[in-house]
């Protein structure tokens, strides 16, 4: 199996796509790292260490940063509640998978210890990952792949043009797509080609106590969005990362916009050349949302 470590702020996609990796046969999870940013750092360590409990799996967390490099912090809460994780009452975690290690140290040493090369998944904003290149740079030759969930094609749900992860920590980003590390990117252009039905979520609910887990959080995920379709972004990177083919893809340059005082923050996906850069990611660009949700029942079926 292979090899990942997951940085995260859980969050309700990101816990769907935590649930499916911790459950995938083809995925050996070494560590799970939080940061701030759908809520703070503190719930979303709190909300790995429930999953991994809940899923009883023996992989350790590590807690990272609080907020950005130099943007203010501004969490999400609006759409995934209070503690990140609403709906659910999930009993407190003991704590005993807490590493001492803040997550950038966790993972470098994860990373070094590794006897093969490592995928790292990012779903949340990226200053772990960022500090993490910064700080530890022999790590690059361990990371086979970032795979992330973030940024767009087109229009954005942070600001007009910026999707959530990149824009809470623009620079960051910069740093990640600047490394020379290959990225595989899923942006929100997939999240929304595949959202989940009402009869979708039902079905999940039906599956099992996973299934009814998520079924109690989606009622609070985006207010009302049970009805009209739930987005599962996080979820993408990681069916990326196991089941390419369902995704169109396309090998280009992708900047970031630092400066722009209306769009800071922005994915600029160079689809047509027009930057004569050199290409720098393999960002996602359709998705068949069919098999994609086949895909997401079929997994959290494996689920408890
Ligand atoms: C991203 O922002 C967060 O709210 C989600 O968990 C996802 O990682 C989507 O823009
Ligand atoms: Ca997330």
């Amino acid at each position: 199996s292979r090899p990942i470590i997951i940085d995260t702020d859980p969050g309700i996609d990101d816990a769907v796509a935590i649930a499916v990796a911790l459950n995938s046969p083809e995925l050996d999870v070494r560590l799970i790292t939080t940061v701030g940013g759908n809520v703070s750092v503190e719930h979303t360590t709190d909300n790995a260490l429930k999953l991994v409990d809940f899923f009883e799996k023996d992989v350790p967390v590590a807690a990272g940063a609080a907020g950005p490099l130099i943007a203010e912090f501004v969490d999400a809460s609006d759409i995934h509640g209070a503690s990140g994780m609403e709906g659910y009452e999930f009993p407190e975690p003991d704590g005993s998978k807490l590493l001492p290690q803040t997550a950038v140290e966790a993972m470098r040493d994860t990373l070094m210890a590794s006897d093969k090369p490592v995928t790292l998944v990012s779903l949340a904003p990226m200053t772990n990952v960022a500090l993490l290149l910064k700080v530890f740079p022999q790590v690059r030759e361990k990371i086979e792949r970032i795979v992330l969930m973030g940024g767009t094609c087109g229009r954005g749900n942070k600001g007009v043009l910026s999707e959530f992860n990149v824009a809470s920590d623009p620079e960051a980003a910069a740093i990640v797509f600047s490394s020379g590390v290959p990225i595989a990117m899923a942006g929100l252009d997939v999240g929304w080609g595949a959202m989940l039905r009402p009869e979708d979520s039902e079905r999940i609910r039906d599956l099992n106590e996973t299934g009814k887990m998520f079924y109690s959080m989606f009622g609070h995920y985006r207010g009302g969005s049970l009805k009209t379709g739930l987005k599962m972004y996080d979820a993408h990177a990681m069916a990326y990362l196991l089941d390419p083919d369902m995704y169109e893809t396309a090998d280009v340059y992708v900047g970031i916009e630092l400066d722009g005082s209306m769009t800071k923050g922005c994915t600029l996906v160079d689809l047509r050349g027009y930057l004569h850069k050199p290409v720098n990611a393999t960002v996602c660009t359709g998705i068949d949302a069919e098999r994609f949700r086949t895909w997401l029942i079929d997994s959290i079926a494996r689920c408890r």
